[in-house]
């Protein structure tokens, strides 16, 4: 089973993000909070993170390494995000992507009008300035789940 984590070391995020050629101007400690890593601990192979906004949340940086993709690695990382968002209450999760739109479908998103993201989406920089105008945006509501109780 793969291994993530959260915390992957800074030096790793910026060589994945680079060599995927994806933004990484913008980041900021408080960002790299919410960034999950895959594989190893000192290396690893993959990396997602998660701008977190109340009820809803980007996900960003998606990327694995060329000579380790094609293994689950995008597809753990992904999954892991959804549950840690859901923990934090988020309800929907948007994202921006020129690459990977079909990939996305698969796991659930779809692509929705960039004109009804939410403001705290639209204010953020991958939204507003560092993704290109013909990127798809997309969404996934999450399910919550429900607790019932029983006397
Ligand atoms: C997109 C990406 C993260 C997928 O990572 P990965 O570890 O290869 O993903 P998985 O191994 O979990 O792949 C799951 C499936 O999706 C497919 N897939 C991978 N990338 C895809 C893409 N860009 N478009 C469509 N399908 C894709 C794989 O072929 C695989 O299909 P299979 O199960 O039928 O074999 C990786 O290709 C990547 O880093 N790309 C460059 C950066 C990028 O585009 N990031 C997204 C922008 S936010």
């Amino acid at each position: 089973m793969m291994n993530v984590f959260p915390h992957p070391p800074v030096s790793a995020v910026t060589r994945i993000l680079g060599e995927a050629g994806l933004p990484c101007s913008d980041l900021t400690p408080a960002h790299l909070e919410h960034f999950f890593g895959c594989g190893s601990t000192v290396a690893p192979d993959g990396i997602v993170g998660l701008e977190l906004y109340e009820s809803v949340a980007l996900l960003r940086s998606l990327a694995v390494s060329s000579k380790c993709r094609g293994r689950g690695c995008g597809t753990a990382l992904v999954a892991q995000a959804e549950l840690f968002a859901r923990s934090q209450g988020v309800r929907e999760i948007y994202l921006l992507t020129t690459t990977a739109q079909r990939f996305f479908e698969r796991l659930g998103y779809a692509r929705v009008l960039r004109d009804g993201a939410p403001a705290a989406i639209q204010r953020t920089q991958e939204f507003s300035s560092l993704c290109p105008s013909e990127s798809a945006f997309m969404v996934k509501r999450l399910l919550v789940q429900e607790v019932t109780c029983s006397t």
